[in-house]
């Protein structure tokens, strides 16, 4: 019998803290930890047992670890955007919380120890976090740009200057870092740097904005796609994102199973809409 590459659980909510104005929830998920790679997310069932407004909602993950006083534990990284994430982020601990994970194609990483430039904004972040470990284990030079609204909204750049070589901020209201948006900073970044590959998670705009400026410069990319997953698990189609395929066809896949993470190059983004 082969091992299951995706576990089906109540997870049980262990803590949460806040982050500026994101929350990370720590969730004790046994078996999750050990199979998650970075860009791979996780689906869980909002609102408890009395709502009647059950919701789903893809998070990702923001670090695992196997094993510790209570077990293999997750932690996700949380802006409170609606009814659902604002019921996950005032639950109680030892709340059981329905968890699909984890689920989704992961981030490639490059053969070769390669320069890559690391593109997240606000909670985009959680997707590419634990990335910069792996791109330095296999000897890749990690450049981060981070973005966010203003310092409140920003995450996770005192944990990835011990990884990357650079950290860079943007910040919309110039509350830390340079004054701006990511997209407008990114063109200069990327004839600084000069990866190889650049990977991005965030919103559609900043995505396609990567995948435009990496393609001119010769580069691959990798775009993590963080729009509406109803269900998470291929069922009903409410994920679809207009790629052409390697057989060179327009085609619309599934962001939850044939994604979240496409080469930029591959996405029609002048019909992606959401
Ligand atoms: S989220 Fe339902 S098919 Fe992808």
């Amino acid at each position: 019998m082969t091992a299951p590459r995706v576990l089906h659980t109540d997870a049980e909510v262990l803590a949460h803290k806040r982050a500026g104005s994101l929350h990370v929830v720590t969730l004790v998920a046994p078996g999750v930890a050990e199979l998650h790679r970075p860009g791979t997310f996780a689906e869980l069932t909002l609102g408890g047992p009395d709502s009647d407004r059950l919701a789903r909602h893809a998070f990702w993950i923001l670090r695992t670890r196997p094993s510790g006083t209570y077990g293999s534990t997750i932690e996700l990284l949380v802006a409170e955007r609606d009814p659902g994430t604002r019921w996950l982020v005032q639950t109680a601990p030892g709340t059981a919380v329905p968890l699909t994970a984890p689920l989704g194609r992961p981030f490639a990483l490059p053969r070769e120890a390669v320069t890559c430039t690391l593109v997240a904004h606000e909670d985009g972040v959680a997707a590419v976090l634990g990335l910069a470990g792996r791109l330095k284990e296999r000897g890749c030079v990690v450049h981060v740009v981070l973005g966010a609204a203003s310092d409140a909204r920003l995450y996770g750049a005192l944990d990835l200057r011990r990884t990357a070589r650079t950290v860079q901020v943007v910040t919309a209201d110039g509350s830390v870092g340079r004054r701006g948006e990511l997209a407008e900073v990114l063109p200069a970044v990327l004839d600084e740097q000069r990866p190889e590959v650049v990977y991005a998670a965030g919103p559609v705009p900043l995505l396609r904005a990567t995948a435009a400026e990496a393609e001119a410069r010769g580069a691959w990319s990798q775009v993590a796609y963080a729009g509406a997953m109803p269900c998470g698990v291929g069922h009903c189609l409410g994920c679809l994102v207009p790629v052409v395929g390697e057989d060179a066809v327009a085609r619309n896949v599934r962001a939850c199973t044939e994604g979240p993470v496409f080469r930029g190059d591959r996405v029609r983004w002048d019909e992606v809409t959401s």
